[in-house]
C-alpha cells in the first residue's frame, strides 16, 4: 500500500517545517493566526496537529525547496507544486491557507490539506494521489490519537480536519476524519486492528446522513461478533465542531453515549424509513433490502439475530431464493 521508503517523505516533511514556521513567522501571518484563535484552536493543540500556515503567493515553496530539477520533481509527485497544462509553469498549489498535515501511522507526513481562510472556493484544498498518499486509506487524525493514547478503546469517525480538532481541543482525543471521502472497508479494517468500537458522527445535513449509510454499508463485511459500530446522528445544520464548542466535551460525551444507534437499529430504521410495514408489499421489499446485506455480516451471532429482526418484521427469513429455472418434471 505504501512504500516503506520514498524520497517524498523528506519534501513532505520539509513543506511541513516551511508552512509550521510560517504560523510562527511569516509576515503574513496574523490572518491566519486570527482565524485559529476565532475558531477556538489554541496553540497546543495547533501544535499536536502541527497546524501550520501557506503564506499568499505563487512561488513561496518553490522557492524555499525547489533548488535543484530533482528536488522540483519531487515536489510536484509530492503534490506539492501543480502545472499549468498549457504553459507548463509550476507553481505552490497550497496559496494562503491554514495547513493540515496528514500523518500516517508512523507519524510521516503524506499529504495536507489546506483551509481558505474567509469564503472563497474550494474551502478545502487536498493533496492529490501519490505514491504516498491514498485517500480511501488514510484517516486524519489517528496517529495523533494513537500518540495521545496507548490504549484507545474505542474511535470517533468525523466528516472533517476542523472536527477532528475541535473534538482535541475540548478533550476528546480519539476523532479521526475520512478526508472528504467515502468510508471505505479499508478504513474500517485499519480500525479494526486497533479498537473494538467505532461510534461514527457525521455532520447534521444530507451528505452527513448519506456518508452514514455508506459507512454502514462499508462496515457490514467486517462485523465480527464482538465488534461494536454506533451510529450518532446531530441535529440539523450542525457538525461535531459547532456542537463540542457550543455545548462543550461532557454534554457531546452523553450524546454519543445516550443518543448514538446500535448498527443494526440503524439498518433497519433506515431501510424501513419510506416502506409501509403494514402491507405484504412493505415487507417484500423489505426482505429484498435486508438480506443481501444481512449475508454479507461474517459475525455469525449477530447474522442470526439480523435475520430473527427481519423474520418479525416481515416473516421472511434470508433463506436462498427459489430457483428461477422451470420445473425439471414438466411433461413433454
Ligand atoms: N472537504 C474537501 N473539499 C471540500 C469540502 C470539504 O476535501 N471542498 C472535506 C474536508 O476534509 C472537510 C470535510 O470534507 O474537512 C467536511 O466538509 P465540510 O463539512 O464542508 O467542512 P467542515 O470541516 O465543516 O469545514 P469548516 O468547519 O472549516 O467550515
Ligand atoms: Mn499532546
Ligand atoms: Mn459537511
Ligand atoms: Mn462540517
Ligand atoms: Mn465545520
Amino acid at each position: 500500500r505504501q512504500p516503506a521508503q520514498s524520497p517524498l517523505f523528506g519534501i513532505l516533511q520539509a513543506a511541513s517545517d516551511f508552512y509550521g514556521n510560517a504560523l510562527h513567522a511569516h509576515p503574513a501571518r496574523q490572518t491566519a493566526v486570527q482565524y485559529l484563535g476565532k475558531r477556538g484552536i489554541s496553540k497546543d493543540i495547533a501544535g499536536d496537529f502541527l497546524l501550520g500556515y501557506a503564506p499568499p503567493g505563487w512561488d513561496n515553496l518553490l522557492r524555499e525547496l525547489g533548488g535543484d530539477s530533482l528536488k522540483e520533481k519531487y515536489l510536484l509527485e509530492a503534490g506539492l507544486l501543480a502545472e499549468n497544462p498549457d504553459s507548463g509553469r509550476r507553481y505552490d498549489r497550497f496559496r494562503d491557507r491554514i495547513i493540515f498535515p496528514i500523518r500516517d501511522s508512523r507519524g510521516r507526513v503524506i499529504g495536507f490539506g489546506g483551509r481558505v481562510l474567509g469564503d472563497d472556493k474550494p474551502k478545502y484544498l487536498n493533496s492529490p494521489e501519490t505514491p504516498v498518499f491514498h485517500k480511501g486509506q488514510e484517516l486524519y487524525g489517528l496517529y495523533e490519537a494513537r500518540q495521545h493514547n496507548r490504549q484507545l478503546q474505542d474511535i470517533l469517525v468525523v466528516e472533517g480536519y476542523m472536527d477532528v480538532i475541535a473534538l482535541a481541543q475540548q478533550g476528546l482525543r480519539n476523532a479521526v476524519a475520512t478526508l472528504g471521502t467515502a468510508t471505505t472497508p479499508e478504513h474500517i479494517k485499519r480500525l479494526l486492528r486497533i479498537v473494538p468500537t467505532i461510534t461514527f458522527c457525521f455532520d447534521g445535513d444530507n451528505a452527513g446522513r448519506k456518508a452514514a449509510w455508506r459507512a454502514l454499508e462499508a462496515t457490514l463485511e467486517h462485523m465480527k461478533d464482538g465488534i461494536s459500530a454506533r451510529f450518532l446522528f446531530l441535529p440539523d445544520g450542525l457538525d461535531p465542531d459547532d456542537l463540542v464548542r457550543n455545548e462543550g466535551a461532557e454534554a457531546f460525551r452523553a450524546r454519543i453515549s445516550s443518543q448514538s444507534q446500535s448498527l443494526s437499529d440503524y439498518f433497519f430504521r433506515h431501510l424501513s424509513e419510506e416502506l409501509d410495514l403494514d402491507s405484504l408489499e412493505g415487507k417484500a421489499h423489505l426482505a429484498t433490502l435486508a438480506s443481501p446485506l444481512i449475508g454479507k455480516i461474517p459475525g455469525h451471532n449477530l447474522q442470526q439475530l439480523m435475520e430473527r429482526q427481519l423474520l418479525q418484521l416481515t416473516g421472511l427469513g434470508i433463506s436462498q431464493p427459489r430457483p428461477v429455472s422451470a420445473p425439471a418434471s414438466q411433461p413433454e
